[in-house]
């Protein structure tokens, strides 16, 4: 079983094999989480996929409170050191580790990674996740590219988190080409409305992926979602 909870923006918790995982955290500088409490937020680590500020913004406050180790490249990670995280684990594109028996791999992502300070982020990444019962990707902030189609191939992904609000990322049609190359049929959506920029209509959303084969699921922020 893995329990999802969405933070709004592109961060959400999962949890599997009795650990939390929570991705891209940024909650205090979004009007539309305002309602979520950031000391309730207690994972075991923090993936972050790029530096960009609405990914990294409350990576190092949730590491003080909680003791959660950050896990993203090495760039990101060093940095997040150097602002007070207590604990990082630095990685880059293509490797992969088990952190309690959990895989996490860094995948690639087209994207750009600097942190608000204008300090280096490296590369901008994704990440797949595999436990004994449970497979998933999770894309990061990036655009579609044909090499997604090698993401899951040795093992059927139960689903995929992607970015679908367009501008800085995939938009609703290029998340659904994406998915056909993931072979996935299920579909959380992420990156939108936090911005005018990301938009979009909700149901409109949703019946594209449907007349695609595929499950769209837009949670409400702060609700949980079991797969
Ligand atoms: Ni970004
Ligand atoms: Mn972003």
């Amino acid at each position: 079983m893995t329990q999802i909870t969405y933070y709004g923006h592109a961060c959400f918790e999962i949890e599997c094999n009795g650990k939390s995982m929570l991705f891209d955290p940024f909650i205090r500088g979004n009007a539309l989480a305002s309602h979520v409490d950031l000391s309730s937020i207690n994972p075991h680590y923090i993936l972050l996929s790029h530096a960009h500020s609405d990914h990294t913004a409350d990576a190092v406050e949730i590491s003080k409170q909680s003791g959660a180790t950050c896990i993203g490249v090495y760039e990101v990670c060093g940095y997040l050191q150097s602002k007070g995280a207590v604990s990082i684990h630095p990685m880059n594109i293509g490797g992969s580790k088990v952190f309690d028996g959990i895989e996490i791999k860094m995948t690639q992502a087209i994207h750009s990674s600097s942190f608000e300070d204008g300090t280096y982020g490296g590369v901008a990444g994704g990440f797949q996740i595999s436990t004994d019962n449970s497979h998933f990707y999770y894309a990061g902030d990036t655009s579609l590219f044909g090499d997604m189609q090698f993401i899951g191939k040795k093992r059927q992904l139960d689903f995929a988190i992607l970015p679908i609000g367009g501008n800085f990322t995939m938009d609703v049609t290029d998340a659904i080409e994406c998915a056909k190359l993931l072979n996935v049929n299920k579909v959380i959506g992420v990156h939108y409305d936090t911005f005018g920029y990301i938009v979009i209509n909700h149901q409109n959303a949703i019946d594209a992926f449907s007349e695609a084969g595929i499950e769209l699921i837009l949670m409400p922020i702060g609700g949980k979602y079991i797969i």
